[in-house]
């Protein structure tokens, strides 16, 4: 066997596209080297989302993650991928001027960090500049139903679609972006049958995260899902893991090893040379 073809081949937009109403798509999040390295091999596409704002640098919403930082983080998940497709979040302020302004930073990630595709938020409004990447070689992947970077023009993190009103605007939101070429649409925090009648009306697949387990595929936030920062989550995340636990206790196991001078015993410390020889200080 050549050595070509034992290479990963790594998943395209078109192998999630064929996916719809197929096999259901895994979605997970990446922010560095290490959390992409453990979740590659069983995720179809890995997001390095804007949500590493609040997770990773404590900020208080996503509406001060910057260009640089996704840059950044984008290039150590690319790197450490081999299979799954990599999928950068546009910050806000990034691509809602124009439709030349999400052009010229969205080629930007992409000849950057590697990724495959971007993913912006937005419905209706924002199909016009969709339509622009897309036609232009940039795959996009949609997202609508909770839009975190808006949170402060919606007043707060709810469900949405509950109301008529919403459910319609959720609904002209998806058409808009999937007749503007997205690949797929992350529908975030809707109400389910709203969320399974999308599913349903739509030819790209749907991505949940507190819509519904009729999507064609789920994302959550790693860190969240495996308990890694010891924070609240919301009803949506199921625990997989208490990391954050372990990795305390092994801190304070740690702390008392060195307090007790336990640490570093012989076995962590370099061989000692059978006759030292000492180095006089200068006063
Ligand atoms: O930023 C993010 O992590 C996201 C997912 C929650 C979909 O947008």
């Amino acid at each position: 066997m050549s050595h070509q073809n034992q290479q990963v081949q790594r998943t395209t937009v078109r192998d999630i596209l064929l996916k719809k109403g197929q096999d259901p798509i895994v979605c997970l999040t990446a922010y560095t080297t290490p959390v992409a390295r453990a979740i590659d091999d069983h995720c179809d596409l890995v997001l390095v989302g804007d949500s590493l704002g609040m997770v990773l640098y404590g900020m208080e919403s996503t509406v001060s993650v910057s260009l640089d930082m996704m840059l950044n983080h984008g290039r150590a998940v690319s790197k450490a991928t081999k299979k799954a497709l990599v999928v950068i979040d546009m910050p806000f302020g990034t691509y809602q001027e124009s439709s030349t302004q999400a052009f010229r930073n969205a080629a930007h990630v992409m000849k950057e960090t590697g990724a495959s595709a971007v993913k912006l938020e937005g419905g209706v409004e924002m199909a016009e500049t969709v339509a622009f990447l897309t036609s232009r070689g940039i795959p996009v992947l949609g997202h609508i139903g909770l839009q975190p970077q808006s949170v402060h023009a919606v007043g707060g993190y709810k469900v949405m679609g509950r109301d008529a009103g919403e459910r319609r605007k959720i609904l002209a939101d998806a058409a808009a972006v999937v007749k503007a070429g997205a690949f797929g649409v992350v529908l975030e925090c809707i109400d389910p049958d709203l969320a399974d009648q999308i599913t349903d009306q739509v030819s790209v697949p749907t991505i949940g995260i507190g819509a519904s387990g009729g999507c064609d595929g789920q994302i959550l936030v790693t860190e969240d899902m495996a308990d890694l920062s010891g924070a609240a989550t919301p009803k949506f995340v199921k625990r997989y893991a208490s990391l954050y636990d372990p990795l305390r206790q092994a801190v304070a196991a740690y702390a008392d090893d060195v307090r007790m001078r336990r640490f570093p015993g012989e076995s962590h410390t370099y061989k000692r040379r059978a006759r030292p020889t000492t180095i006089k200080m200068m006063k």
